[in-house]
C-alpha cells in the first residue's frame, strides 16, 4: 500500500533498487550524527542492502521509504515494542540533506502516525531525540508529540555524551 499526501510525499515499501540511493543519502555526517550507530560512516551498499533486507522481512518493525515528488529521499520506521512495551512503538526517520526544510519529514511523520493508529495495535508512539537535534524536535512538536522527559547523558555518540529528549503521542488524544 502507498500512502500519499497533498505535499507530494509518499510512503512506500523499500526495494533493493533503493540501495545505492540510500547509501548516498546516509553517507553524510549531518545525517548520521543524529542517528543510532547502526548507521555508520561509511554507510556502504552492503549496509543499505542489509537494512532493506531486514525491512522487508522483519515483523518487529514497520519501515517505509519516503518519496518526494516521485523521488526516494529518506526512510521512516516504527520499531514495535516487545513484551510489556507491546502497545507502544518507537519512531525513527531521516531525510537526505538536499531535501531538508521543505516539510517532508513533518508530512511523513503525520502519515506514519495516522497509519499506526489506524492499522496497527499501538496506543502510544515514542520518539527519542538527541537534545542538539532541533530540527527533529520541531518536526515532532509540529506533529503533536509532547515531551515526556529528558534522560541526561543517555547517549554516547561520536565520543560525546548527549542528553536525550523523550517525546510521545497517544491514540486517545490524537485526532
Ligand atoms: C530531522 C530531519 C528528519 C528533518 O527533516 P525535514 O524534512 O527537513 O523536516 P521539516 O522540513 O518537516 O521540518 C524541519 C523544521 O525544523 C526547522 N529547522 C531546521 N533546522 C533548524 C535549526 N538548526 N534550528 C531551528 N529550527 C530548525 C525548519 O525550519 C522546520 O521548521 P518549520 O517548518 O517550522 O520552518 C532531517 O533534518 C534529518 O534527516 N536529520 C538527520 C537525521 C535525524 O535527525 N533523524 C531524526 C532522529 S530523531
Amino acid at each position: 500500500m502507498n500512502l500519499v499526501n497533498v505535499k507530494k510525499v509518499t510512503l512506500r515499501k523499500l526495494e533493493f533498487s533503493d540501495c545505492s540511493r540510500m547509501m548516498d543519502l546516509v553517507n553524510n555526517k549531518n545525517i548520521t550524527k543524529n542517528l543510532l550507530d547502526r548507521f555508520p560512516i561509511p554507510f556502504t551498499f552492503k549496509h543499505a542492502h542489509r537494512f532493506i533486507e531486514n525491512a522487508k522481512t522483519t515483523k518487529l518493525a514497520t519501515v517505509f521509504g519516503i518519496e518526494y515528488k516521485g523521488e526516494y529521499v529518506g526512510n521512516i520506521e516504527l520499531m514495535h515494542g516487545q513484551d510489556v512495551y507491546r502497545k507502544g512503538a518507537t519512531l525513527g526517520y531521516f531525510i537526505g540533506e538536499e531535501y531538508w526544510n521543505r516539510g517532508i519529514a513533518s508530512a511523513a511523520v503525520k502519515m506514519m502516525i495516522d497509519y499506526s493508529f489506524k492499522y496497527l495495535d499501538f496506543i502510544k508512539i515514542n520518539a527519542l531525540v538527541f537534545d542538539k537535534n532541533i530540527a527533529s524536535q520541531k518536526v515532532l512538536e509540529k506533529s503533536g508529540f509532547k515531551v515526556e522527559g529528558i534522560l541526561r547523558k543517555a547517549v554516547y555518540k561520536n565520543d560525546e555524551y548527549l542528553n536525550e529528549i523523550h517525546y510521545a503521542i497517544f491514540l486517545d488524544n490524537y485526532s
